[in-house]
């Protein structure tokens, strides 16, 4: 199908054609990150209600102040996170949204450099220093204020070696 496509239509439809892909485009989406006052109370939610088979362990990030744990999709996780310690970035998210709620999206990219570089050459605004760091997955993280992504936070991420198939 897509050999009938114009060029620049087949590129948009199938990004990793021939191995080649636009520098500047986000690639699959890794998770979705939900704040949440307790993760127990979540893991019920996402397991016996919407019928998920699989959660990682709830592990502590201290330099981040978040609690973690992973719900395993088919095609993606959902990133539960509660506050870890006293100073929590996710504090004052869950004191506008008592009973949790969506946080982020994650998008992987190729180069966590270029994203972070063409994100600010395009005038959008990387929270803190810019300098990325290590994210939940043990890869590099960078987000993107949500004032310039229509109201989301958005996570990039170095994608992961060998984490798909
Ligand atoms: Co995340």
């Amino acid at each position: 199908m897509s050999s009938r496509l114009p060029a620049v239509l087949s590129r948009a439809f199938n990004p990793s054609a021939n191995g080649a892909r636009c520098s500047d485009m986000i690639g699959r989406l890794n998770h979705v990150g939900i704040a949440t006052p307790s993760i127990e109370q979540s893991w019920k939610l996402y397991l016996d209600v919407l019928g998920a088979t699989k959660v990682t362990e709830k592990r502590a990030l201290p330099e981040q102040g978040v609690w973690v744990s992973f719900v395993e999709l088919p095609n993606a996780q959902i990133e539960l996170i509660e506050p870890y310690g006293d100073n929590s970035p996710i504090t004052a998210f869950l004191e506008k949204n008592p009973r949790g709620g969506q946080h982020h999206v994650c998008f992987e990219v190729p180069d966590i450099l270029v994203a972070r570089d063409e994100m600010r050459a395009k005038g959008a605004t990387v929270l803190g220093t810019g300098e990325p760091r290590i994210g939940a997955h043990g890869v590099p993280v960078i987000f993107v204020h949500p004032k310039d992504m229509g109201g989301v936070l958005v996570e990039l991420m170095a994608e992961p070696q060998g984490h798909h198939p």
